[in-house]
């Protein structure tokens, strides 16, 4: 197989959340790469990091969180050293974000055309309004939307139409890179599917590298061509969708895939995970999936095992698979 291009590397991550009550790290020393055209799906149950993680790639970490240190390669530069003008004429045109709740990101005062006029006039003023409300009115076409609605306000929308909205928004400057963080969660399940098949038509017809944030590895399943699991601001497995879903091998990977409906798990033991994700003030010691897991080892209690390569284009973050 060709080599294939990295449009993301990010090495050695760590986001930090500083509350009254202690640190959260809510990213800590992640290291992951993104392949270029390629759907990331990054999954995980809540809190484990992901809208930290995704939000980091574009420096938009909410207050009080922090980026303290790490690097983020795209296309070979570090975004944690560029300035804030750098990054500002980035975002949106190289790399963009649609969030889950489409209502908070929407300026509820403009109308749907002012928003898109506004997105591409700021990075490109040498567009008439008229060639961006012609742009705006073609991506209406590709997003399943009545160009009448142009003109409607947001809360005119559907939340469904809302978020079709935010995704024409992210690629109307044809972004190289989109991070979609649950996009469809807010969404009713007649809705989401109907997000996702966009999701998935415009994929074909834009050269655009996503990442797709869920929890549900349910709705992943569907779009992405590789997997990255988190767990208490943690990577602990990256695959190909495929051989993932065929043999999962972190046991919250396993714990994760045995919850999805409609993926049927042969030849394991699993159930629904017991218990919940740790506090990420006071992780646990070791392995921090240590307390939920059913093949517990002595080391997992005191040692954090290393992302372990264990087989093609596979790694895992567990002593199962060290190899002795
Ligand atoms: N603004 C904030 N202030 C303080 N802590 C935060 C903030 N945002 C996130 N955190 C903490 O950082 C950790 C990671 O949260 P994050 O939102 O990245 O998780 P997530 O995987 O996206 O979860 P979800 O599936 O619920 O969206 C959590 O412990 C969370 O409480
Ligand atoms: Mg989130």
């Amino acid at each position: 197989m060709a080599e294939r291009e990295v449009i993301l590397d990010i090495r050695d991550l760590q986001v930090h959340y500083v509350v009254r009550t202690g640190t959260i790290r809510g990213v800590d020393h992640v290291d992951l790469m993104v392949y270029q055209g390629e759907t990331l799906g990054l999954v995980g149950e809540s809190a484990c990091g992901k809208s930290t993680l995704g939000r980091a790639i574009l420096r938009l970490v909410p207050e009080p969180g922090e980026i303290v240190g790490g690097q983020i390669l795209f296309d070979g530069q570090d975004l944690l050293k560029k300035d804030e003008k750098e990054m500002t004429s980035l975002r949106g045109k190289r790399i963009s974000m649609i969030f889950q709740d489409p209502m908070t990101s929407l300026n509820p005062l403009q109308r749907i055309d002012q928003h898109f006029i506004e997105t591409i006039r700021t990075h490109d003023p040498q567009i008439s309004k008229r060639e961006a409300l012609d742009m705006a009115a073609r991506m209406f076409d590709r997003l399943g939307i009545q160009r009448e609605r142009l003109t409607d306000y947001p809360h005119q929308l559907s939340g469904g139409m809302r978020q079709r909205v935010m995704i024409g928004l992210a690629l109307i400057l044809n972004s190289d890179l989109v991070i979609a963080d649950e996009p469809t969660t807010s969404l009713d399940v007649i809705v989401e599917a109907q997000i996702l098949d966009l999701l998935k038509h415009l994929k074909e017809m834009y050269p655009m590298t996503l990442v797709l944030i869920s929890h549900n590895l349910g709705i992943v399943s569907e779009l992405a061509d590789r997997l990255a699991v988190m767990y208490a601001g943690k990577l602990v497995e990256v695959a190909p969708a495929q051989p993932l879903f065929d043999e999962p091998l972190h046991p919250y990977t396993q714990g994760l895939l045995a919850s999805v409906p409609n993926i049927r798990l042969e030849d394991t033991v699993l159930r629904t995970m017991q218990g919940a994700p740790p506090n990420l003030i006071h992780p646990p010691p070791g392995c921090r999936f240590h307390p939920r897991c059913p093949y517990v080892m002595d080391r997992c209690r005191e040692q954090e095992p290393p992302f372990l390569k264990v087989g093609p284009e596979r790694w895992a973050m567990c002593w199962l698979y060290e190899k002795s």
